[in-house]
């Protein structure tokens, strides 16, 4: 089957968080079964090029029609670890992906706009086009509608939309619809782009969801949370709507990326028969930031700061963690100038060492050294479609402490209230979004990382043996796309 993968990110030449991390685990494991997958990326100018072998422009150049023009766009193919990419580079002149960063561009909505044109005008000229287009998030939510309204019920069938965040849908001027050539105001309905919320609002979120053949979130219960309560922000009726074609699939992780056995990044391998190597790699973890070596656990964070990662719960966790006699290591980015500036303060408070390390930036050979040195990894987070760090960090023996929300509850099991095998649990859960709930699961997990060691190590070693590999939910959206090459085929007799 053929398949292209079309998103904003792709790890590791683009990536900005999990999205990276979810189309390369997934192209890698379908690749490794036989399927031929392509992902089609923009050619911001911020990939890692050194990355993308065999790099050359394909074919003809395409004729984008954009916003009134006709914008020429270049097509460059290469291969990344093992995966082919395609890139949109558009030229004469539009700088729409030269702007040094992925997001955060005011206007980020339009620059998606004219990728979605892009990969329709690539479409509609390939001779046998892909059987199947796994669309992902907002940027890409205007393509099932594109797809349906130019090319038909048949193309527009073979759409997979994956939500990786309803926090961000898209919402824009319906004059954007206009500049990729549709008809706004029939598209301005609520049964189709209108916003339910906002008048004159377009939903490019809502679009794709209408519009799709399937539509996915990244865990069971983000499924569940967005359909019955406020994490659909807003959308909570259009999932029901829909539910005929809507579900939750959890994601894997790339382990030949993040596997403690092979990750070229830390200084020390180890798996689960060999976790006393794990102290390697934290003297090597203290050392590296100026830590003391000390009897002390060591807390990490590893995030974007978000609002949605439960800001002021990791500030607290910060200076709960160093009250409490531990260590903290801190590893974040952000958009928001506002969240900068606070996380900046705590910095010039606390200072650095011999306890703390705040690092604000991305930095992804130190996320690997801190997975695999750390002893507890903290998640607040508000909302979780899956998060992918407390997967990482078990399987580098790192125990997560997390909110019970999203993907988190489908993965992390109490030390000491779950209803599952003592073999099954893996970390921490608090339910409520408050300080005393976070102090609560933390100073459980210290209560037993000094008194009972052996359990603690226990624990370690179940989320280790965990299988968080992309080798099921491979095969789970692999059934999807069978089936909407079925519909699709009906679709066109
Ligand atoms: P999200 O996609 O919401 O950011 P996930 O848990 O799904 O959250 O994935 C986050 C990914 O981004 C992980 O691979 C994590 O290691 C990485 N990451 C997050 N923040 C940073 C950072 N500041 N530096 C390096 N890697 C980071
Ligand atoms: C989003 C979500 C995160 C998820 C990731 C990959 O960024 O915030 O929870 O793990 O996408 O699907």
């Amino acid at each position: 089957m053929q398949i292209a993968m079309v998103s904003a990110e792709c790890a590791p030449i683009a990536k900005a968080g999990g999205l990276g991390d979810f189309v390369q685990g997934l192209a890698h494991e379908l690749i490794k079964s036989g399927e031929a997958v392509e992902v089609w990326l923009p050619a911001y100018d911020v990939l890692r090029r050194e990355l993308i072998s065999g790099l050359d422009e394909m074919g003809p150049r395409l004729q984008v029609h954009f916003g009134g023009q006709q914008i020429e766009c270049r097509l460059l193919r290469g291969n990344v670890e093992g995966i082919p990419v395609l890139l949109f580079d558009p030229l004469s002149g539009h700088r729409f992906f030269g702007r040094s960063c992925i997001y955060g561009e005011a206007d980020d909505a339009e620059r998606f706009a004219f990728f979605c044109s892009a990969v329709l005008a690539h479409f509609a000229q390939l001779e046998r086009p892909p059987d199947v287009l796994h669309c992902n998030d907002w940027q890409t939510g205007l393509l099932p509608v594109l797809l349906a309204e130019h090319q038909g019920e048949e193309a527009q069938a073979r759409t997979c939309y994956t939500l990786h965040n309803v926090g961000y849908q898209g919402k824009v001027q319906p004059s954007l619809l206009e500049q990729v050539g549709l008809d706004a105001a029939a598209l301005m309905t609520p049964g189709r782009l209108a916003d339910p919320h906002e008048p004159g609002v377009a939903n490019l979120m809502q679009g794709g969801i209408r519009y799709a053949g399937f539509v996915n979130t990244v865990s069971p219960r983000y499924a569940w949370e967005v359909q019955s309560t406020e994490q659909g922000m807003g959308l909570q009726s259009l999932f029901q709507e829909n539910r005929h074609k809507f579900g939750g699939i959890l994601n894997g992780i790339d382990e030949s990326v993040w596997g403690p056995e092979v990750d070229a990044h830390i200084p020390v391998n180890f798996g689960p028969g060999s976790l006393p190597k794990k102290a390697v790699n934290r003297r090597e973890l203290r050392l590296r930031l100026g830590l003391q070596e000390t009897e002390k656990p060591i807390f990490a964070v590893v995030s974007r700061l978000d609002r949605q990662k439960g800001i002021d719960l990791i500030q607290h966790a910060v200076r709960y963690a160093l009250a409490e006699g531990g260590q903290m290591v801190l590893l974040g980015s952000s958009l928001d100038p506002a969240i900068t500036r606070a996380f900046e303060s705590l910095k010039a408070e606390l200072g650095s060492g011999p306890d703390c390390h705040l690092e604000l930036g991305y930095d992804e050979a130190l996320a690997h050294l801190i997975y695999a040195g750390a002893d507890m990894i903290l998640i607040p987070s508000l909302y979780e479609p899956c998060g992918l760090t407390q997967l990482i960090a078990m399987k580098y023996g790192t125990v997560p402490i997390v909110r019970r929300v999203g993907g988190l509850a489908d993965t992390v099991f109490d030390a000491h209230y779950s209803d599952k095998s003592f073999e099954a649990r893996n970390g921490y859960v608090f339910d409520d979004a408050t300080e005393d709930a976070l102090e609560g699961a933390m100073s459980r997990a210290i209560a037993l990382w000094r008194r009972f060691p052996q359990y603690f190590r226990q624990l370690r070693a179940n989320g280790m043996r965990g299988d968080y590999s992309w080798r099921k939910p491979a095969q789970d959206y692999l059934k999807i796309y069978k089936k909407l090459c079925a519909l699709s085929v009906r679709a066109g007799t």
